[in-house]
């Protein structure tokens, strides 16, 4: 595992939790570009958002997303699974790594991994994922490439509690796109992250603000 602070992208010194209110406190997870968590970023600086994102965690040492957390001053760490003998180790080590930051609420943000038993011990209804597509329809890393070939008419996107399935935990909230005529993947795929983007800075804000209630399938904004 490679834990880098914001201001020194190459040291091994572990990130400071840092000083944000626990319930506020989130992680998010990346793979790739970063622009859900980008948004989230450009949302939390205002107090009145109620979360803060306090730590950035890729399993990709090139993850764009890394550097927009770097610009904006968010500690970043990566957890690659070939620095890992196995992927029940590198479950454990990517819980490690997000544990440092004292999170109250994990959000995968096009973070292209599953997580295991040892993630979930520790972060299990905490944890949300957003996904192109309305779930149950297309789960998996291809989504907006499936509803096309489908020929669906309407898509969007959903965030959802993350479970041990691949796509398959409670819903949260979700959002339609209509397809368009003559759309390909990267079109309908960019129109749908404009939508869902504003979606994951909507649940995540009233997650921190008024706590998420998780019964079966069932989720409710509000403590229990
Ligand atoms: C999002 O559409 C997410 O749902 C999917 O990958 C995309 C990530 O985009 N799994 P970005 O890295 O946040 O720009």
């Amino acid at each position: 595992m490679r834990l880098v602070p914001s201001d020194a992208a190459s040291s091994p010194v572990p990130p400071r939790p840092g000083t944000a209110p626990r319930s506020s406190r989130v992680v998010v997870l990346v793979s790739g570009g970063g622009s859900n968590l980008a948004a989230l970023l450009a949302a939390h600086d205002d107090p009145a958002y109620g979360a803060r994102v306090v730590g950035v965690v890729s399993d990709r040492p090139d993850a764009g997303g890394l550097r927009v957390a770097q610009e904006a001053g968010v500690a970043t760490a990566v957890v690659a699974p070939g620095d890992f003998p196995d992927r029940a180790a590198w479950d454990a080590g990517l819980a490690q790594a997000v544990r440092v930051f004292d999170p109250a609420l994990v959000v995968s943000a096009g973070f292209m991994r599953i997580v295991g038993s040892a993630f979930l011990a520790s972060f299990a209804g905490r944890t949300l994922n957003t996904h192109p597509a309305l779930l149950p329809a297309f789960p998996g890393a291809h989504a907006v490439r499936d509803a096309l070939a489908h020929g669906v008419k309407v898509t969007g996107c959903t965030v959802h509690v993350v479970d041990a399935g691949v796509d398959t935990g409670p819903i949260v909230a979700q959002r339609a796109v209509e397809v368009l005529p003559g759309d390909d993947e990267a079109t309908l795929h960019e129109r749908i992250k404009e939508v869902e983007r504003a979606l994951l800075v909507d649940v995540v804000g009233r997650a921190a603000r008024e706590g998420l209630v998780v019964r079966g399938r069932d989720v409710t904004f509000g403590r229990r």
